[in-house]
């Protein structure tokens, strides 16, 4: 499943993020990446440990826990520290899979990256490029949104950030480890949340509202691992 998520981030705070960004100091993209997606990264990226990194990451994870869709679409277990990354003219990420396990720094524990997410930063309308593409089932889509607005996709996707050809991209990443492993699993749950979401709105006071809530955690229990 892939899902948009629209205003993670409202106009004022990620105005505060590109000025905090564009006073830090950058690192080769390449330095946190395995050998093969190493190839094909040109971008910079702030390191996980630099405090403008930590500060921001922490108020996506705030503003994450309050986003219902994004609760209801990843059912995270655990979320990665945001990383922070800038493509400029020229930059690009070819296509890769990102890796399958990751241990955020600072912790003893592993984690499984089931969802990736790309929470945009930079006015669409200042800069050419840089659209990141991914691949499903269902065939390739170019993705590129409006600051503040995230995509959410499976890990396990290939994809790819195209060249920017002129301005500057600005984006966070992360991933999610999710209590419901399972990609097509955790898409019925979503449309179920949603459906009940409607139902519940619609007609509050039938039974049958109950009824399917409870298949919705019955499934949950039977799926979810926490
Ligand atoms: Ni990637």
């Amino acid at each position: 499943m892939l899902l948009t998520i629209p205003g993670v981030l409202d106009g004022d705070t990620v105005g505060q993020f590109r000025e905090a960004l564009a006073a830090a100091e950058w690192e080769d993209g390449r330095r946190t990446t395995g050998y093969l997606a190493a190839r094909v990264k040109r971008n910079g990226q702030l390191a996980e440990d630099h405090p403008v990194a930590q500060a921001l990451g922490e108020r996506i994870l705030a503003a994450l826990e309050r986003n219902t869709a994004f609760i209801s679409a990843a059912l995270p277990h655990r979320v990665f520290p945001p990383m922070f990354n800038r493509y400029g003219p020229g930059e690009t990420f070819g296509t890769h899979v990102d890796t399958a396990l990751r241990q955020p720094a600072g912790q003893l524990r592993r984690m499984r990256c089931d969802l990736s997410a790309t929470l945009f930063l930079s006015d669409p309308a200042s800069y050419t490029g840089g659209e990141l593409t991914i691949a499903d089932s269902y065939g390739t889509h170019a993705v590129k949104l409006a600051p503040g607005d995230m995509v959410l996709y499976p890990a396990s996707s290939l994809h790819r950030v195209e060249p920017v050809i002129a301005g500057v991209r600005l984006a966070a990443i992360f991933w999610v480890q999710s209590m419901v492993r399972e990609d097509p699993a955790r898409a019925m749950l979503y449309d179920l949340d949603s459906a009940i979401q409607h139902l519940g709105a619609a007609v509050p006071d039938h039974p049958a509202v109950v009824q399917i809530t409870g298949v919705y955690h019955n499934l949950l229990r039977r799926w979810a691992e926490v």
